[in-house]
């Protein structure tokens, strides 16, 4: 039962009205945090590898102990490949043994990410491989869209409508005013927007860069259709700042097993935090 498509674990939570948490992992602490953290809710979850991620480990090391954490895991996983950048990058990836892929063609024109992501359901579809595509962009919160861009930024419903029966992608990432990173002020989300899309389309809708957004609006976009929760950013801050706290305490400490340590336990406590958040606790029984 552990590693799953991602679809499979996406279709209950569509119908229940919950959504999994997908979690960026970098390194072995943060692959065995996640597992750890889906275990102690009893949750189903995704483990997703970033560009970054990919540069940094490198794409069969993150799969090997991707691999090896769900061996040994009590609950249904899916691996995801975040930001999918080309259709040979996704055959690596389902090669290493990932069971979802993203392909984000946001930054081609709808014409170009309709057939790019296209090609990547077809070969993705022959061997059970959930496929998530991006419509509009969501940037970083570096990017400063102002409020006369956002509209040519975000998902418009009714292209999303086309693109999702052109495509056949099991599940869609939306523009709707989150951003990757951390926020300056807090991030307004255009729900209008996202219950428009959800009218338009038949599908699990993912929210990307959810770190920062405040917990009520996560339920609230769940409410409106979405299934997958990307969070990268609170990880990342947890963790490093746990580290931080050790070497504070003890500047002399050289074993990097202390450091790590107490890292690893501060993002099982904000992983745990998220699931709650998004209802999944409880749901690993169900996929
Ligand atoms: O895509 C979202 C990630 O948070 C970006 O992470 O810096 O590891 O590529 P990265
Ligand atoms: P955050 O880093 O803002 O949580 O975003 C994560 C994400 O969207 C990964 O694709
Ligand atoms: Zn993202």
């Amino acid at each position: 039962m552990p590693l799953v498509p991602a679809a499979a674990i996406l279709r209950r939570a569509r119908s229940g009205g919950w959504a999994v948490g997908a979690f960026n992992c970098n390194n072995m602490e943060i692959v065995q945090a996640i597992i750890r953290a889906a275990e102690e809710e009893s949750a189903p979850v995704i483990l997703q590898a970033s560009q970054g991620a990919i540069k940094y480990a490198g794409l069969d090391f993150i799969a090997a102990m991707a691999r090896t954490a769900i061996s040994q895991a009590r609950v249904p996983v899916a691996i995801h490949l975040d930001h999918g950048t080309s259709f040979e990058q996704v055959v690596r990836c389902i090669r290493g043994g990932f069971t979802s892929v993203m392909i984000d063609g946001s930054h081609h024109p709808l014409a170009e990410n309709i057939a790019l992501t296209r090609r990547v359901v077809e070969v993705a579809r022959a061997v059970d491989v959930s496929v998530e595509a991006e419509l509009g962009r969501i940037g970083g919160t570096e990017d400063d869209i102002s409020v006369s861009e956002r509209d040519a930024f975000f998902t418009d419903p009714e292209e999303a409508g086309l693109f999702v029966e052109s495509t056949g992608v099991d599940s869609l990432a939306v523009a709707i005013g989150t951003a990757h990173g951390r926020y300056r002020g807090e991030p307004r989300l255009d729900f209008e927007r996202l219950e428009h899309i959800r009218k338009a389309v038949n599908i699990p809708l993912v929210l990307h860069g959810s770190s920062g957004v405040p917990a009520d609006a996560v339920r609230r976009a769940i409410a409106l259709g979405v299934c997958k929760v990307n969070i990268d950013t609170d990880i990342r801050q947890s963790f490093t700042e746990a580290m931080r706290r050790v070497l504070e305490a003890d500047p002399g400490e050289i074993d990097p097993r202390k450091v790590l340590g107490p890292a690893r336990e501060a993002a099982v406590a904000v992983i745990r935090e998220k699931i709650r958040i998004f209802g999944s606790s409880g749901k690993a029984p169900e996929i």
